[in-house]
Parts: C-alpha cells; sequence; structure tokens
C-alpha cells in the first residue's frame, strides 16, 4: 500500500496548485461578490492542461489519471469551490465522450474541451420534477430523418448558458431507465435556450440556468453511446462526478482549516490567543482528522477507478462523507471566527456558502446511501 503521490501526480497537483495561489485565490471573492462566471481562469486551467486530467494527450488532455485529476480539483476548490464545480463538470463531460463516443465524436468534440475553446462542458440531467429520481425525466427526444428533436425543460445546469459542448439526456423509448439516451448538443444550438441565471445561496461565481429545448434538432449522429443507453451514461459519470465533488469538498475543508487556525493564532480573548481555549482546539483537531478521513476516501475512490476497478460504492462513500464533514468543517470554521465569520471580508463566509450544495448536487446524500446500501445488500 503507497500513500504518496507519484512523482506525475504530484507535478499535475503543482500545476494546479500554482495556478490556484496565484490567480484563483486572489480573485475568488470579488467574483463570488460580482456573481462572475471564471471565463479567464478556465482559460488558464486548459493551458495547463485541467480541463482534460484523465482525457488520453490524443484529444488534447493530460492523461495523468484519476489520482491526478482528484489532486488537482482539491487545490482548485481550496482556492476557488466556484471554478472548481466549472472544472469538474468540464472534465466529467470530456471524459464521458472519450468514454462512450464514436471516434469521430472524440475527435471533433472532446479537444474543444480540453482546450478551452468551447469554454466549458455541461451536464443536463435534471429537470424540474426529478432531480434524483432521475430515470423519470420527461424531456423528448425524437427521431426525424437525420436527425432527433429534443423537447422539454432542464434545471440547475452548472455553465448550462457558458457551456460550448452539452451532454443532454432525453427520452427516445419508453418509461424508466432503458428508454433514456444521450446527446452531444453544442452551445447556441436553434431551439435550446438557457434561462435566467438561478440566484443561489452560494458558489456565485459558477452559473447554473435552466436549459429550454424546443423542437431543437441534434444530427442523428450526435447520440452518444447506444439509443436506450443513456442512463448507464449518466450513472457512470455521476460515479466519476462524486469523485470530483468530493474532491471539492476536500479543497473546501482544507480552506476552512487553514482559515481557523490562522485566525485563532491571531485573535486574542481573555487575555491569550483563542487557539489556547480548549474548545477551539477541539474543533481544530476534529476538522483536522475529518479532513485526514475525507482525503483518504477520494483519493481510495479515484485510485479505484484508475485501477479499472469498480469504484462506484468507493465515490459514493467519498461525496457521502466528504460533503457532510465539509459541511460540518465549514459551520465550526464560521464560529471559531465569532461574528468576523458572519461577514464576507473573512473566507470561512463563502466556504460556509458553498459547501452546502456539496450535500444536494451529483446525487444528494440520501441517493449516496441508497448506492451505498444496494452494494452492502448485494
Ligand atoms: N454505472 C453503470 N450503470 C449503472 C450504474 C452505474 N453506477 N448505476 C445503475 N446503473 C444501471 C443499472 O445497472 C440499471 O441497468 P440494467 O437495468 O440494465 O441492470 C440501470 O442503470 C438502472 O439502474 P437503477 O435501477 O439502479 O436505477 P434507479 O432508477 O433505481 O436510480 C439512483 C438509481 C442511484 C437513485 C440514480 O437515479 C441516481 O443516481 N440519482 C441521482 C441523480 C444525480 O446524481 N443527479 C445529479 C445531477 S448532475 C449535477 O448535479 C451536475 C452538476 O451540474 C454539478
Amino acid at each position: 500500500m503507497n500513500f504518496s503521490l507519484t512523482e506525475d501526480q504530484l507535478a499535475v497537483r503543482d500545476l494546479a496548485r500554482k495556478l490556484a495561489r496565484e490567480v484563483l485565490a486572489p480573485r475568488a471573492r470579488e467574483l463570488d461578490r460580482r456573481h462572475e462566471y471564471p471565463s479567464g481562469a478556465l482559460g488558464e486551467l486548459a493551458g495547463l492542461g485541467l480541463l482534460g486530467v484523465n482525457v488520453p494527450e490524443e484529444y488534447g488532455g493530460a492523461a495523468a489519471g484519476a489520482v491526478a485529476y482528484a489532486a488537482a480539483i482539491m487545490e482548485i476548490a481550496e482556492a476557488c469551490a466556484s471554478t472548481s464545480v466549472v472544472t469538474a463538470v468540464t472534465n466529467m463531460v470530456a471524459e464521458q465522450i472519450v468514454a462512450f463516443g464514436t471516434e469521430e465524436q472524440k475527435r471533433r468534440f472532446v479537444p474543444l474541451l480540453t482546450s478551452g475553446e468551447a469554454v466549458a462542458g455541461a451536464f443536463a440531467l435534471s429537470e424540474p420534477h426529478c432531480g434524483s429520481d432521475a430515470a423519470a425525466l420527461t424531456t423528448t427526444a425524437r427521431r426525424e430523418g437525420g436527425a432527433f428533436i429534443l423537447d422539454g425543460e432542464k434545471q440547475w445546469i452548472t455553465s448550462g448558458d457558458h457551456a460550448g459542448v452539452l451532454l443532454v439526456w432525453a427520452r427516445t423509448g419508453g418509461p424508466g431507465a432503458k428508454g433514456i439516451s444521450c446527446f452531444i448538443v453544442e452551445g447556441g444550438a436553434k431551439g435550446m435556450t438557457p434561462g435566467r441565471p438561478e440566484h443561489k445561496m452560494g458558489l456565485s461565481a459558477s452559473s447554473t440556468v435552466p436549459l429550454v429545448f424546443e423542437n431543437c434538432a441534434v444530427p442523428a449522429d450526435r447520440l452518444l453511446g447506444e439509443l436506450g443507453g443513456g442512463f448507464r451514461i449518466a450513472m457512470s459519470a455521476l460515479d466519476g462526478g462524486r469523485i470530483g465533488i468530493g474532491a471539492q469538498a476536500v479543497g473546501v475543508m482544507r480552506a476552512c482549516l487553514a482559515a481557523g487556525a490562522r485566525y485563532a493564532k491571531e485573535r486574542r480573548a481573555f487575555g491569550k490567543p483563542i487557539a489556547e481555549q480548549e474548545a477551539i482546539r477541539w474543533k481544530l483537531a476534529d476538522m483536522a482528522t475529518e479532513l485526514a478521513a475525507a482525503e483518504a476516501l477520494v483519493f481510495a475512490a479515484a485510485w479505484l477507478k484508475e485501477q479499472g476497478r469498480p469504484f462506484t460504492r468507493e465515490a459514493s462513500m467519498a461525496k457521502l462523507f466528504a460533503s457532510e464533514a465539509a459541511n460540518r468543517a465549514t459551520k465550526e470554521a464560521v464560529q471559531i471566527h465569532g461574528g468576523y465569520g458572519y461577514f464576507d471580508e473573512f473566507s470561512v463566509e463563502r466556504l460556509f456558502r458553498d459547501a452546502r450544495v456539496e450535500t444536494l448536487y451529483e446525487g444528494t446524500s440520501e441517493v449516496q446511501r441508497i448506492v451505498i446500501a444496494r452494494h452492502v445488500l448485494q
């Protein structure tokens, strides 16, 4: 058993760390305040290969594997969680096209994502009436000549108004999972209209929009995988995606622990730094312990993925634990800061808001427990 990153993985982590510390962290508060999408940062991430970390070089990726990917997302999220989710979804979309696409689809769409030319990728699965019960989606795709015509509505789509390449799930057959197919849709496609960006509690610098499809004609050769095989693509994408969100949660926890420890040493009360109060020390100790456990779970799931071994259960465990722990950590980091923690001069205010969605998106904590329990009972 080896707990260290390899030299290649360290190199990717260090590239991400340098960009995160020098470029992303100094801008994070302003982007959050202005609700400004991190377009510039995405270009820089693309330049370093970080929009296709686990994508083969022939399609413009870094071919560095799932562990390096997790390490990179941790660094990016520690600096700016908004940028990390946009990065994670773009990587996820690129990986799915590599995994399920035809050679023509891979050559055409993956380099657009990895180079930053497409700005970002988007993953359009959820709908207004179904998030957790993804197999109940009602957007339809009917075949007409050489195209599929998409009609319906998607909701909460990260980067849906910026992405040049979107994966869109629609019903091509009967009810349930087997009637769902997945399509590659280009940004700006006629008949696809992004709605007003949502006003969110956190991740304010990422964009989350509804998408309306009205008579949106998608050429038939944009079907990803098999007709009726879309649900499996969504589930396998989310297995990897959950490693990404677990890694995001780890990054947020690292930022909380660092901010909490720094403030505790500086802030004095009752004649001494508050770091000397047991109440504060125990919070920091618990945060550090949960952070170490979350890191271990995320890297273990990523390692299994990299080995080509089953990792569905482990990805759900990593996402469940890390996202719940990040919410505990951000709450305690605000508490350590006292009244100051409530104001956005201190990063913990933003981290508290950013962490909240981690137990919700890419499968709620309840969905992760469904997945884990099914594996336990199998
Ligand atoms: N990999 C491959 N195939 C899988 C799979 C996996 N991990 N999990 C299930 N499948 C297959 C099954 O084998 C089954 O196929 P067969 O019938 O051929 O055996 C088929 O998919 C249906 O599986 P289930 O019966 O398990 O499906 P279900 O309806 O019971 O759903 C669920 C299970 C786990 C609850 C699933 O619906 C789910 O994960 N829901 C949450 C959806 C989600 O995470 N949405 C997030 C939106 S995206 C987002 O947030 C991105 C963003 O922008 C940040």
